[in-house]
């Protein structure tokens, strides 16, 4: 075994190996053997003891020394394995990866950063370890692979993607509420496509420094800059909509100016948008001056400019709502859209009935999560519409409000 010349992967499976086969071995060895003597020295065939032996001297020495050969073989084997993990191998490409609550940043030598770990297949690759606020653990099952991130502690771990191919990376360390979601990849590619795409083009995050901060301080590991769903609201089209938002249990209605996005980044729990948990760790002091001013312009900025208002109507109408809810009252398989919004329905949850009132914050669960309350009388047969946007949702929110 040649420790620098073998991949992680191979270097751990033959230690698991090795380990596995001598306890396979023993486990069954050792059940034979008692299966067999409960047989052979039974009680009934046997009524007196017939040896009195008290020692045997070769006996005893057998059984000590084969199992301390193995045990140390165990031993040796292990350690062997991870001195090989320990040692990196000479000309290793460098990564930092940064894991934070709650995403992983990977940042390369030539400055380009990225949110996936794209290596060239089959050359080394060593991951300088890095946690800005909590204890995560950065895990690549299939280059076996794992090392606790520890704030203040910079550590490592290499591996070599032998094939091209798309891998997964974990957070193994539960690290909060959206610790699920800081999984990403490895994203191994063949040795040429890797040098185009690190020579390449910045991407449209790098090219934008305000996006480019997004990603760098992890904001967007919660927020989406292109209205997906996520942890956190949206940023896109942020600078100046209206947001509900929960100040000290009470609700309000502000909007996204300035001295609101910096308050939502600084103290993010005084004013919590509506329909999200208050999980957003405080950035006070985390974030120069200037990066801030640098996001706060470019929140501000991406109103959504370059795209139309859009319609809910004719939303309603492009993604299916139509089909089950009618616009005039006529009973389909699911409520009539006519005179919904404000109305006071009744619902069945796992809870039992209740009687809620049909606001936005209802209606907009209603549409990312039907299952979880039905009006009484309908099937619960509504497909989930999470990939609506925020903007989307907004507009049919604004649209059913009008269908009074
Ligand atoms: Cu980070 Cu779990």
């Amino acid at each position: 075994m040649n420790p620098q010349l073998a991949t992680t992967t191979e270097t751990v499976d033959f230690v698991f190996l090795v380990i596995f086969g001598i306890s396979a071995v023993m486990l069954l060895g050792i059940t034979a053997t008692m299966i067999y003597f409960l047989f052979r020295y039974n009680h009934k065939r046997h009524p007196r003891p017939t040896s009195q032996v008290a020692s045997n001297l070769l006996l005893e020495t057998v059984w000590t020394i084969i199992p301390t050969v193995l045990v140390m073989a165990m031993f040796y084997y292990g350690w062997a394995g991870y001195l090989a993990l320990r040692n990196v191998p000479e000309g290793a490409m460098e990564v930092t990866v940064t894991g934070r609550m709650w995403s992983w940043l990977f940042e390369y030598d030539n400055g380009k950063t990225s949110d996936r770990l794209y290596v060239p297949a089959g050359a080394p690759v060593k991951v300088q370890i890095r946690s800005v606020d909590v204890l995560h653990s950065f895990f690549i099952p299939a280059f076996r692979v794992k090392r606790d991130a520890v704030p203040g502690m910079d550590t490592y771990v290499w591996f070599t993607a032998s094939k091209p191919g798309s891998y997964d990376i974990f957070c193994a360390e539960y690290c909060g509420v959206a610790h699920a979601d800081m999984i990403t990849t490895v994203e191994a590619l063949p040795p040429e496509e890797f040098a185009a795409w690190y020579e390449g083009e910045k991407s449209a995050a790098e090219e934008t420094p305000g996006a480019g901060l997004l990603a760098e301080h992890g904001c967007t590991g919660c927020h989406s800059l292109d209205g997906s769903p996520g942890a956190g609201p949206t940023l896109q089209g942020i600078g100046g909509r209206q947001a509900i938002v929960v100040t000290g249990g009470r609700e309000r209605t502000l909007s996204a100016d300035a001295d609101y996005l910096r308050r939502s980044i600084e103290n993010p729990g005084a004013d919590v948008v509506k329909g999200y948990p208050a999980i957003m760790p405080a950035y006070t002091g985390q974030i120069p001056e200037e990066d801030l001013e640098q996001i706060i312009a470019y929140m501000l900025g991406a109103q959504g400019a370059s795209e139309p208002p859009l319609d809910g109507a004719e939303l309603a109408g492009q993604k299916g709502c139509l089909g089950c809810h009618s616009t005039d009252g006529s009973e389909r398989a699911g409520p009539s859209f006519k005179g919904l919004f404000g109305r006071q329905v009744t619902v069945q949850s796992e809870e039992g009935e209740r009687s809620v009132t049909a606001d936005a914050a209802y209606i907009r669960t209603s549409i990312l999560h039907p299952a979880r309350e039905v009006v009484a009388g309908y099937p619960p047969i509504m497909p989930a519409f999470a990939d609506l946007s925020e903007a989307e949702l907004d507009a049919i929110i604004a649209y059913l409000k009008e269908l009074k």
